[in-house]
């Protein structure tokens, strides 16, 4: 196994628990990697149209896509006919993205912004805003955390909704890591397993089938904790999926998925 040295996770990895290291982390090569790592084709299939049909049936016509990665998700909206906006922190990731949209036709509209200070970069409302694919456990403060919030709320319109999604923490921390292996990192071949995990963080190892092998350290969001962060910046109505289920039990799913609504509600 070759461990790769561009992700620079210099002295004690574990002790790397930091919201701009996410820069670093997607090294060039492990972007040119991340699609077999998620295997679009086998996702596109595991998740079917749910998100589609949460917008659609939300009316919505513009999505800022904040946590763009190889542009998965922006393709698929764009292709379902929405207006799609495709932002990121790294750029590399976005160069990626739109290649891989110009490759299936479309031209990404493409804005790197930290989510931080995501109102900076990104002007205008939307009706949806989408951080998915487990992007949002990069963020190591709570401090950031809310500042993100914040930033995705301010950019929606007053009616509008934050799709937000991360892997099943609370089952991890409790129970153990176990994974169906059927959402999010379909690719062939190709494993997502912790290294590492305590409180404050859960150090992943990806193998690839050529023996290389990269880390990523992410902060362990527990499901509660999230929805207590949503409804304090705001959010007035969250509703939880567990891997596109409306019914599950709490440990089985891989991922948490939060419908979070910003239209008023009288209690
Ligand atoms: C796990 S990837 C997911 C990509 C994609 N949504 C998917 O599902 O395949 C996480 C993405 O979040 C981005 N990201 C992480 N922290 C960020 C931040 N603070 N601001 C903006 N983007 C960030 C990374 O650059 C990366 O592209």
């Amino acid at each position: 196994m070759t461990f790769i040295k561009d992700q620079q996770f210099d002295g004690n990895p574990n002790a790397i628990r930091d919201t701009n290291h996410y820069v670093k982390e997607y090294a060039a090569t492990l972007v040119e990697k991340w699609d077999e790592l998620i295997g679009w084709d086998q996702r596109a299939a595991s998740e079917g149209d749910f998100f589609i049909e949460q917008l659609k049936s939300r009316n919505v016509k513009y999505v800022l896509d904040v946590a763009t990665g190889t542009g998965f998700h922006s393709v698929r909206l764009l292709e379902a006919g929405f207006e799609v906006t495709s932002a990121d922190g790294s750029a590399e990731m976005l160069a990626k993205a739109f290649d891989n949209g110009r490759f299936r036709g479309h031209v990404l509209r493409t804005v790197q912004a930290d989510w931080r200070w995501l109102n900076r970069d990104v002007h205008g409302e939307y009706d949806a805003v989408i951080c998915l694919g487990n992007s949002f456990t990069h963020l190591f403060s709570e401090h950031d955390r809310r500042k993100a919030l914040a930033e995705y709320y301010a950019s929606l319109k007053h009616d509008g909704v934050l799709i937000i999604d991360h892997r099943n923490y609370d089952s991890i921390l409790d129970q153990g890591f176990s994974s169906k292996h059927t959402y999010y990192y379909c690719g062939d071949q190709v494993t997502a397993e912790p290294e590492f995990i305590d409180d404050g963080l859960a150090r992943f190892v990806y193998k690839f089938p050529d023996q290389s092998a990269y880390h990523l350290n992410m902060y362990p969001l527990r499901k509660n904790y999230m929805h207590r962060l949503l409804r304090e910046v705001g959010f007035q109505a969250i509703h939880t999926y567990g891997d596109f289920q409306e019914t599950y039990r709490e440990q089985e799913p891989d991922f948490f998925i939060h419908v979070a609504e910003k239209e008023y509600q009288q209690h």
